[in-house]
């Protein structure tokens, strides 16, 4: 049974392969599971099908199992067991899935506006309650979320206040200081260092933080691409710059994230 409510009348949503709302308004379950419920007309958005599948055969490959791990015990320390756990702009769920096995009574709730990504999702997990739709306008019914995931995603401070039950937490993943310093200096004559967080949010206390860091081998050039694919700065980045790493087949970098945790500041 789906948690998702109508995107145009806020109501509950009730069937399988067709779900409807009280007003009749009607949403059809993709082959693969989930729900699309963009409101509004239009194709494709968020991530394209090529940069879906070049982060899941990076993910895939488990270079990101040390921060994978810490995320779900994070979750795991400050979500009730019978939770509902939403992942805000879930990509193919592979944090999702470890957050799951850790919590398995947990009823486990994903959005991502690329209907690639979700379809991807529901492939490695059918059980999950996915839906494509956006961060920025949730089909979610307010007080309802014991945690809140959002994992190099965009940052929907209102719908997570919205979302979250009065005692809520919020797990918020970002790139530490370091991270792949290697990397970069591979690809830029100017590598810049990440910027340092301002930890502050509005509507949220600032529990603390987790630092992730570690190295990784990368032995062929097409994780060394796949991996420069999934930064932020990838889509800055001039074709003659991302060509320096063609014939690059070995590179060792750092790895440094932090994952914070915030608890909703109730009113
Ligand atoms: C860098 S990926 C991270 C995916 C996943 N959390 C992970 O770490 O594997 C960012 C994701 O946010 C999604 N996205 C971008 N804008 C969004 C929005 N407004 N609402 C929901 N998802 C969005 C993209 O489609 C993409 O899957
Ligand atoms: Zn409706």
């Amino acid at each position: 049974m789906t948690k998702f409510i109508c995107p145009i009348c806020k109501e509950p949503l009730f069937g399988d392969k067709s779900l409807k709302c009280s007003n009749d308004h009607c949403f059809d379950r993709s082959k693969s599971g989930y729900i699309n419920l963009l409101s509004g007309k239009g194709g494709n958005h968020g991530d394209p099908k090529e940069m879906v599948l070049a982060r899941k055969s990076f993910l895939d490959k488990e270079y990101y199992r040390p921060l994978r791990d810490d995320i779900a015990n994070t979750a795991k320390d400050i979500t009730p067991t019978d939770a509902t756990v939403l992942d805000c702009g879930c990509g193919e769920c592979y944090y999702t899935q470890r957050i799951a096995e850790l919590l398995p009574n947990a009823h486990i709730m994903g959005i991502d506006v690329s209907k690639d990504a979700v379809n991807y999702g529901c492939k490695r997990n059918k059980e999950f309650d996915l839906a494509v739709a956006s961060v920025y306008a949730m089909p979610v019914a307010d007080s309802s979320v014991d945690t809140a995931v959002s994992i190099f995603a965009p940052c929907a401070t209102q719908e997570f206040i919205r979302v979250l039950k009065p005692d809520g937490h919020l797990i918020m993943v970002i790139g530490g200081e370091n991270h792949l310093w290697s990397l970069k200096k591979a690809v830029y004559d100017t590598p810049y260092k990440n910027e340092t967080a301002d930890y502050t949010m509005e509507g949220f206390e600032f529990v603390g933080k987790k630092e992730v860091k570690y190295s990784i081998d990368l032995n062929s050039a097409e994780d060394i691409k796949n991996l420069f694919s999934m930064t932020p700065y990838y889509h800055k980045t001039s074709q003659s710059d991302i060509a320096k790493l063609d014939n690059l087949t070995r590179l060792t970098t750092e790895i440094e994230f932090e994952i914070l945790i915030y608890k909703k500041v109730s009113v």
